[in-house]
């Protein structure tokens, strides 16, 4: 039997491309197509819920600090794009809620991964989902985290809304242990995902939806990837594996 082509969504946003978790590696994603983002969230010192993938922002700016000790203004003075590329120094680090602003009137999904694994950012799950509601996002939003006591937490707050555990270690049995948490998808990294995980996951009414770590696109590899049966891939090559979906 033939398996369905998964959805593509833009790791980061098109972070080929662009330098990640940025406005314009976002709207990138939008021009190309893909079916969704996925993104990383933190929060000031002030409360405002930011999107960068480490805890601090000493690697994607031209600054140093912790974000939890900065505030957003601080936070919105740095060029989160001069080290990717001189054309992108305009760059800022964006907030949650202006990337909500910029998806909502297109069709796209959004995968909010929640990086409460050094810094927990009590109350983050509440705040999250507040601005989900705020953009009527509900039903295009999926929630992740490797730190799985946030899915938990956000599920209880917000049970319609998809969640998703995040691991990059062997699980045991993944597909158990995410029903035992009442969770909807697996997030694993795809060298994790062999296919009797996928087909386990799938046969337990749970979908998956994997990423890359260290990823390098090669086209054989992506074929055997969309053929995989996994539902959702996260990877930093959407258009790539956009063209190779839908032309073959
Ligand atoms: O959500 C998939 C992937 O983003 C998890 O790892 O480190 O890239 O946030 P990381
Ligand atoms: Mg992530």
């Amino acid at each position: 039997m033939r398996k369905k082509k998964p959805l593509i969504f833009a790791h980061r946003g098109v972070s080929s491309k662009c330098p990640e978790n940025t406005l314009s590696a976002f709207r990138k994603a939008i021009e190309i197509g893909a079916d969704g983002i996925e993104l990383d969230v933190h929060r000031s010192r002030d409360g405002k819920l930011v999107v960068c993938h480490d805890e601090t922002v000493d690697r994607t700016t031209n600054g140093k600090g912790v974000i939890q000790e900065m505030t957003a203004k601080e936070l919105s003075l740095l060029d989160a794009g001069g080290w990717f590329g001189v054309a992108f120094q305009e760059e800022r680090i964006p907030l949650l809620e202006e990337v909500l602003n910029l998806l909502q009137p297109t069709t796209l999904l959004l995968n909010i991964e929640l990086k409460t694994d050094y810094f927990f950012y009590p109350g983050i799950e509440e705040e999250t989902y507040a601005l989900v509601r705020k953009y009527g996002m509900e039903d295009r939003v999926i929630l992740s985290s490797f730190n799985h006591h946030t899915v938990l937490r956000f599920q209880r707050i917000a049970p319609k809304v998809l969640t998703g555990i995040l691991y990059s270690c062997h699980l045991y049995e993944p597909h158990k242990y995410a029903a035992s948490l009442g969770v909807k998808a697996l997030h694993p990294p795809m060298h994790l995902a062999p296919h009797e995980i996928i087909a386990e996951a799938h046969e337990a009414g749970l979908l998956v939806h994997g990423w890359f770590s260290r990823e390098r696109f090669d086209v054989a590899r992506a074929r055997g990837y969309l053929d995989s049966g996994v539902d959702i891939l996260i990877t930093n090559y959407p258009e790539e594996y956009l063209a190779l979906r839908d032309k073959g």
